[in-house]
């Protein structure tokens, strides 16, 4: 492709201030009070489609927050790409634990990112990434280099679970139709060592309610004699896992798939620093279930965690009191094959069966949704592998990924087409966590390769 690394070299004082425009509205899907700022980044990722080349955006209402699509077709006869993106982000809290607003973005150097990384909520997850493809189209449109059509469909509610879009895929399949969706809302090894996710976790997400005494107690005149549900609770969880960190919930390992010798030598291959890994959050060993490497248990191995817990006094100084209830939001990372519905019927009916008696247990399910894996002799797979293999002179490593978009399996399942995610993040640029960023060497290294991935894929297809 003509002179992709000048034009960003050329223009990317504006591509980095124009993704800070956007960073600045705080669009946080899970709180109702950002309404208005979640419905106005919509407004500018629909403005910025526009100006990148796009022929018809639409801001497609739905239930929930809206859904931007454009496209861009230019011949029936060649394939087509979607892209999808999220435009909501994760609330910042706690607050007080970032080096400067989540809302204000401002690039700084870090020891990884010495070319400097953009600070703010979103940055990586998703804006900064979903952001590369309006870029990277801008690029093709500007300078008729765009090799086949182009769909994008940016949606608001990833972060609270994609219903809105879960309707709108199955109603719009005509509208949608694609050969292939390409994704950037994940990470990569390294910025010497490029890779591309072939898998995603599936997620069942539940909260625990168990009920003792009718109202708060003394813990003197009471303790001892009646049940606690803040012990209780903290025993049950406990209980979940065995001495081997194995979960002990029946059936909940039933369906899940065992890799072979060959499949985990293969991904031991990857380069990884258990030195390094412990010396980046500052712990002394890991931990996690017998048999398994670390990379195993963040990628291929489903688990099970607590995500907050509470209950009784929390406040200032002392208050003697057993309290009436006691609360826990759990979530389990499952992996290809386990039926996430499946699975949180197994947590409740595991879960309040071991209920001691004097106390109730009630089990909220949230949302979940399917893991996903990708083989890498799709067309799609091969075109990103030539492309990284252009931008980063390696090829890239594929690699299972620890974390979920549910809403790719989905795809699958109704589009019937492949998903290829090239993520340009990193482990350490904080995703969900405070001080979250995004390396401008890597956005701008993913502005680079995905007018490559069009190049490739509309080569190769047929
Ligand atoms: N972009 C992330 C998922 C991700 C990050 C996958 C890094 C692989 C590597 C996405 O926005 C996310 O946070 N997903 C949620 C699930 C969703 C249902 C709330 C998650 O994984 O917790
Ligand atoms: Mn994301
Ligand atoms: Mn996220």
């Amino acid at each position: 492709m003509k002179n992709i690394q000048s034009y960003v070299q050329e223009h990317k004082d504006r591509f980095l201030n124009e993704l800070i425009e956007l960073l600045k509205i705080p669009s946080i899907s899970a709180d109702s009070a950002y309404k208005d700022d979640v419905l106005k980044t919509a407004e500018a990722v629909k403005n910025q489609l526009e100006k990148a080349g796009c022929d018809s955006v639409e801001i497609c209402q739905t239930k929930g927050y809206p859904i931007v699509f454009g496209e861009k077709i230019i011949d029936k006869n060649l394939p087509t790409v979607l892209v999808y993106g999220h435009y909501d982000v994760q609330p910042p809290d706690p607050l007080n634990l970032w080096n400067s607003p989540p809302f204000e973005p401002v690039i700084k150097e870090t020891e990884l990112h010495p070319e400097g990384a953009i600070f703010a909520r979103g940055a990586c997850d998703d804006k900064g990434q979903m952001y590369m493809h309006v870029k990277a189209m801008e690029f093709m449109t500007s300078t008729n280099q765009l090799p086949c059509n182009v769909k994008f469909m940016i949606e608001g509610e990833e972060e609270v679970g994609s219903e809105s879009l879960t309707d709108f895929v199955k109603e719009n399949r005509e509208k949608l139709k694609n050969d292939v969706i390409l994704i950037s809302d994940t990470g990569m090894i390294a910025k010497d060592v490029p890779s591309i996710t072939t898998g995603l976790r599936g997620l069942s997400y539940v909260e625990v309610e168990v009920t003792g005494p009718n109202r708060d107690l003394h813990s003197g005149l009471y303790g001892g004699a009646v049940a606690n549900p803040i012990n209780v609770l903290t025993k049950m969880i406990a209980s979940l896992h065995d001495e081997n960190n194995h979960i002990t919930i029946p059936g909940f390992y039933d369906k899940v798939e065992e890799l072979s010798t060959e499949e985990r030598a293969e991904m031991a291959k990857a380069p990884f620093s258990l030195e390094n890994y412990k010396k980046a959050l500052d712990i002394n060993a890991v931990y996690g279930e017998a048999g398994y490497s670390t990379n195993e248990r963040n990628s291929i191995r489903p688990t099970l965690d607590v995500n907050g817990i509470w209950g009784g006094y929390i406040g200032e100084g002392a208050k003697t009191v057993i309290a009436s209830k006691a609360y826990a939001k759990i979530s389990m990372r499952l992996v290809p094959n386990q039926d996430w519905k499946e699975i949180t019927q197994l947590f409740k009916t595991h879960f309040e069966s071991i209920a001691p008696d004097g106390v109730t247990v009630k089990v909220n399910p949230h949302h979940g949704g399917q893991g996903y894996v990708t083989p890498i002799d799709s067309v799609g797979y091969q075109a990103a592998s030539k492309a990284y293999a252009d931008t980063f002179g390696k090829t890239p490593i594929p690699q299972r990924s620890g974390g979920s978009i549910p809403i790719v399996s989905l795809f699958e399942q109704e589009l019937k087409s492949k998903t290829i995610l090239m993520g340009f993040g990193l482990d350490s640029d904080a995703i969900h966590s405070p001080n979250e960023h995004f390396g401008v060497w890597n956005y701008l290294k993913g502005i680079e390769t995905i007018p490559l991935f069009y190049k490739y894929f509309t080569e190769l297809h047929n």
